[in-house]
């Protein structure tokens, strides 16, 4: 069963976001929710499959390892919700460990209705798990979700990947305190964090040759175009990927490869570029092992475990509500 709460004025929040991104003073700038469209999401499960972007084979083989484990430390029948469920591939081994011992309902929240849609689709035959989608913003469906606990049950809150990092660092802990806010004492967080490694083996992850990552960075600006009545011409910018040594982040741009002025008609502005300014798409922050404990704690947890991968340096860290 999934249940679609339609999202109302989509395209004019989309405008509007992209309107104070772009004309803000200083550092223009693009929300990078709106990477994740129908293509984007697409180019995204390319990314994945990237030799040199070994952060989902990493969570994934995580996931599958030591999916036992983790569930035999969750207290009494557990409700699982997981933020930006993507296409639902990673949850397959939590889930089928946990319907071993109880009947589980499962509520992926997820801004893209295409994810959302494949996310049912691959975990349906799973036995005495019962899906309930939501196409909300993070913090929204847990909402949502919280709402319908029953009385006996546990909250097991996924965030996998390294959606985490796409906060700074600040904003992170600011985040995952108004995810304890909403849960329970004894409910918990599965959190992905991608793990410090060297720049070069970072520059490769997020600006592979093959281009991939770029065509998933520009889509952006083809999407602005489709959605709303845009002429980027998407020849003259380029993706660059920096290391930020300060913020321990790689930061993704979009480069105007030359003066020019763009017209983006449902946002009702027109945006000049100066040749080299760029859009700041995203920043992918980086974690080392030893920070997440701290981290937790300021956020209202305790970190109960942490599982590391050997090939790829990332953790699944497992934060239980105090
Ligand atoms: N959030 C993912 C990450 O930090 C997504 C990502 C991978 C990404 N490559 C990218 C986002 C390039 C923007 C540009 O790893």
């Amino acid at each position: 069963m999934l249940v679609h709460a339609i999202t109302t004025n989509a395209t004019y929040e989309f405008a509007a976001d992209v309107r104070a991104g772009l004309t803000r003073p200083g550092q223009k700038e693009l929300p990078s929710k709106y990477l994740y469209d129908e293509l984007g999401s697409a180019l995204f499960e390319a990314i994945s499959h990237l030799p040199q972007y070994g952060l989902t084979r990493a969570d994934e083989r995580l996931l599958r390892r030591h999916s036992h484990e983790i569930v035999d430390r969750l207290a009494g029948p557990v409700a699982v919700a997981e933020l930006g469920s993507g296409s639902g591939i990673k949850t397959r081994w939590l889930l089928e460990a946990l319907s071993r011992r109880q009947r589980t309902f499962y509520y992926p929240v997820e801004i893209s209705p295409s994810a959302l849609a494949r996310c049912e689709q691959e975990l349906r035959d799973i036995e005495s798990v019962s899906i309930v989608g939501f196409e909300r913003e993070y913090l929204d469906g847990l909402l949502e979700v919280a709402a319908r606990r029953k009385s006996d049950q546990h909250l097991l809150v996924l965030f996998l990947g390294s959606t985490i990092g796409n906060f700074d660092r600040s904003a992170g802990v600011k985040f995952l305190a108004e995810v304890r806010r909403i849960l329970e004492p004894a409910d918990s967080l599965l959190l992905g964090t991608d793990l410090e490694k060297p720049g070069t083996r970072l520059l490769q992850a997020y600006d592979d040759d093959l281009g991939v990552t770029a065509a998933f960075d520009l889509n952006l600006l083809a999407r602005i175009n489709r959605e709303l009545n845009a002429n980027f011409d998407l020849r003259q910018f380029a993706h660059v990927a920096k290391i930020n040594e300060d913020s321990r982040s790689v930061e993704m741009h979009l480069r105007s490869k030359q003066r020019q002025t763009v017209t983006i008609a449902a946002a009702d502005i027109e945006v000049e570029f100066l040749e080299g300014e760029t859009i700041w798409t995203e920043s992918s922050h980086k974690y080392s092992a030893e920070e997440i404990p701290q981290i937790a704690r300021d956020a209202g947890f305790r970190c109960e475990a942490q599982w590391i991968d050997d090939q790829w340096p990332f953790a699944e860290n497992l934060l239980v509500a105090h």
